[in-house]
């Protein structure tokens, strides 16, 4: 086991709807495949595992400064589309680190199914990223912050990895001072969301870790259609979601989904964008 690793999150990750499986499953599908060999575009509507799609990780690497020399590090890449996007349509070198081994091995194989160029997979934890000082020029991530206790160290971590005037761009969960001690735990248990910042407190931390330039952006207006629709797209898999999850995790993730979506729809949890320069 990797050194830090929350077994929560790999327990979450094992079970959850975006997956290497449902991506490929997604292309078997009549008339859904492409009739010539796939591309990094034929995997962008199913391996994108945040808020907002292409356009949302367009908008971090605009933030990011992210051009065709550039060296990026995408952190908890999951099954790599956005490291994909990134380098097929800027051409940049992107490493997409990725610590639930299925996952990084997932986006590996998709890596290699549609001849991605410009990207590496590397398994590993984002408190302990394996790369000299001032190896890239920007570090981005979406909504995966969340999962790891020690925000400190992964915000010192992307500082340290960046070189001089690196920009650091990510997106991620927000609490409100109206979500309590048993929601928090509640989304503890269930997705391994934990020591859940405000954008004030995120600013500071950046501050704390050595960033200049910072500035936050509140998504929460943005993301709460977009997880009431995501909700709705769980439910409507109906008895296909009970064959592909068996009945009582799909009904368990329904149950905890909602709860989710409750607390996203009460304004008690929200979604920010980060910004800041080495
Ligand atoms: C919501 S997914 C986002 C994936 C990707 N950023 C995207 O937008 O498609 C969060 C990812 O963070 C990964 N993760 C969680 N903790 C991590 C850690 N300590 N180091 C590296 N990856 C981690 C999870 O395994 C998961 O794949």
């Amino acid at each position: 086991m990797l050194q830090g690793t929350p077994a929560r999150v790999r327990e979450f990750y094992d079970h959850h709807p975006i997956s290497e499986a449902r991506v490929l499953a997604a292309l078997a599908r009549p008339g859904l495949g492409p009739p010539g060999p796939l591309t990094a575009d034929d995997l962008f509507e199913f391996d994108q595992d945040h808020y907002g799609g292409l356009a949302a990780v367009d908008i971090l690497a605009r933030r990011a400064g992210v051009g065709a020399t550039s060296r990026v590090l995408d952190v908890c890449a999951g099954l790599g589309g956005p490291a994909r996007f990134l380098a097929s349509r800027r051409g940049s070198t992107v490493v997409a680190l990725e610590l639930h081994a299925g996952r990084a091995g997932g986006a590996a194989r998709l890596n290699r199914l549609v001849h991605a160029t410009g990207v590496a997979v590397v398994r590993g934890d984002a408190t302990a990223l394996p790369f000299a000082r001032g190896t890239f020029d920007a570090c981005l991530s979406q909504e995966a912050l969340l999962h790891i206790a020690d925000k400190p160290v992964v915000l010192s971590e992307c500082h340290r990895v960046l070189a001089p005037g690196g920009r650091i761009a990510f997106s991620d969960w927000i609490a409100y001072p109206s979500l309590g001690g048993r929601e928090r735990e509640r989304l503890r248990e269930w997705m391994a969301a934990t020591t859940l910042q405000t954008l004030d407190s995120y600013c500071a931390l950046l501050g704390r870790a050595g960033f200049a330039a910072i500035e936050a952006e509140d998504l929460s207006a943005e993301w709460r259609p977009i997880v009431r629709t995501r909700l709705e797209l769980n439910r409507a898999l109906g008895t296909d979601g009970v064959a592909r999850f068996g009945e009582q995790r799909y009904l368990e993730y329904d149950q905890l989904h909602t709860f989710f979506v409750r607390l996203v729809e009460d304004g008690k949890l929200g979604g920010g964008r980060f910004t800041a320069t080495r």
